[in-house]
């Protein structure tokens, strides 16, 4: 079990075991996205994949929760007990959820042997995220209509330490995925 407080081991060699890749961010940050160019790259590797996505999930194994603390706790704990059987399948699990609270993506990355959980924090300002509003959830939930937004009624909590910072204001999406899959190379 690895804690908050082991060192950091070098990131290529994260990358090479790694097999439950993690993208934490606000909605709207680009996770799906990227995570979505990332399958794709691996796949054309030969290597096989399975993404889990929040949206997705919402709508089949998830579909009973909503957006409460207690709801998202259960949410995370699902998607990353399904990564986990994944990964003991032999796959490589990409998990794009907003998964806001520390302690459950900690939670997660203990159900993986040490260097195989990677972290990726998709990090778009809140500003931005609003901008893009592809959904048009943000300006829903500054009218009111939608309770327990992320980032507007309900907190997110950056990563203190990642093992990958993705800048989405300074790069595109396909150039974050390409820097993600260097660190791949089984
Ligand atoms: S999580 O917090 O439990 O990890 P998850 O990633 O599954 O969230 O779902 C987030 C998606 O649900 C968002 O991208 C957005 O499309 C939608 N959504 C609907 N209501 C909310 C809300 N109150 N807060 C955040 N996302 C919401």
């Amino acid at each position: 079990m690895s804690t908050r407080n082991d060192p950091a081991p070098a990131p290529l060699a994260q990358g090479r075991a790694a097999r439950c890749i993690w993208f934490t961010g606000l909605s709207g940050s680009g996770k799906s996205t990227i995570a979505q160019l990332l399958e794709q790259q691996l796949r054309a590797r030969g290597l096989h994949i399975c993404l889990l996505d929040g949206d997705q999930l919402r709508q089949g194994l998830c579909r009973d929760l909503g957006f409460t603390h207690t709801d998202r706790v259960e949410n995370i704990r699902r998607a990353a007990e399904v990564a986990k059987l994944m990964r003991d399948a032999g796959l490589i699990v990409l998990v794009a959820l907003i998964s806001p609270f520390r302690m459950d993506r900690q939670l997660a990355r203990e159900l993986f042997p040490d260097g195989e959980f990677l972290e990726v924090f998709v990090d778009t300002p809140l500003a931005e995220c609003e901008r893009r509003d592809p959904k048009g959830l943000y300006a829903k939930a500054r009218r009111g209509e939608l309770k327990n937004f992320t980032g507007i009624t309900s907190s997110y909590e950056p990563p203190l330490a990642p093992d990958v910072h993705l800048k989405t204001c300074e790069a595109d999406a396909t150039a974050l995925a390409d820097q993600i899959a260097a660190l791949m190379q089984f």
